[in-house]
């Protein structure tokens, strides 16, 4: 039995009668980074968003480690280890890029609500949160107001915030948006970095981004699941193939 961390049985979304998640049976094995591609319009952001319980489901179940958090909220979720980059953990801009993740550290110690008296619970986790800027290379940005970063050292910053949440099943959203090649680059790499003894689960468009890291590739087309597979498996797919035929993304065959 392959160790499955999360989990999707049946699982539906209709608005007023459209299907955008039809039937969904994913399974998210423990340790990989795991793609949710598709062409625009498919399903993936719904289907994050009934993940992440920005979206209540029409019907079908999720399950994480097992537990069936169907009807669970936002925060039950984040308490468990599910945490989504660039939403839940929004930076502010006019904060530097150290006191970002101090408030991410302080918001892990469930001490959010004490803010007014925090300033030196905030000096405690200083240490602690240079080192998350480290992981993500962003050491010698620690004292810039994060608004002046460059683009994609603001996204390695939202990624040092959702570390601070110390998730165990990392959900992003798009992470190379926007992104020029060499941020797309660095980005990449660090997701493949802060992966290590955690699970990602991405909606990505970029194709170099899903064949260079992912372990496992979902493809959703109308809602469905089309195919599934490693990155070699699923492009040489006819059906796949067939799915981007005429899309802005026929990037598929692009990636090596
Ligand atoms: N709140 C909503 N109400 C009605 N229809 C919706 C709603 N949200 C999404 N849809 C529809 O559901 C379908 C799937 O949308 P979704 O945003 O999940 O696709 P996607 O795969 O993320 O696309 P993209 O690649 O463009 O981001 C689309 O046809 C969309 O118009
Ligand atoms: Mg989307």
């Amino acid at each position: 039995m392959a160790d499955v961390i999360l989990e999707t049985r049946h699982l539906t979304k209709e608005f007023k009668g459209f299907t955008a998640v039809n039937d969904v049976n994913l399974q998210v094995q423990r340790g990989h980074i795991h793609a949710l591609i598709g062409p625009n319009g498919a399903g993936k952001t719904t289907c994050f968003n009934l993940l992440t319980k920005f979206l209540v489901p029409s019907s079908g179940q999720i399950l994480f480690n097992g537990r069936d958090i169907t009807q669970a909220k936002p925060a039950q979720i984040a308490r468990l280890g599910i945490i989504r980059s660039f939403q839940i953990s929004a930076v502010f801009p006019h904060l530097t890029a150290l006191q970002n993740v101090r408030i991410g550290l302080q918001r892990a110690l469930g001490t959010s609500f004490h803010f007014w008296r925090s300033e030196r619970t905030l000096d405690r986790l200083g240490d602690q949160a240079l080192q998350l800027l480290e992981q993500v290379d962003l050491a010698s940005f620690a004292g810039e107001i994060t608004a002046d970063l460059p683009y994609g050292r603001k996204r390695a910053l939202e990624i040092a915030t959702t570390l601070a949440m110390e998730p165990e099943l990392m959900l992003l959203d798009e992470p190379t948006q926007g992104m020029g090649i060499e941020d797309v680059h660095r980005v990449t790499g660090l997701i493949k970095k802060v992966s290590e003894g955690r699970t990602i689960l991405m909606v990505e468009h970029n194709m170099n981004v899903v064949a260079g890291i992912c372990d496992r590739i979902s493809v959703l087309q109308r809602g469905a699941i089309l195919a599934e597979g490693s990155y070699a498996e699923v492009s040489n797919n006819p059906l796949v193939m067939e799915a981007y035929m005429g899309t802005a993304s026929a990037e598929l065959q692009g990636a090596h």
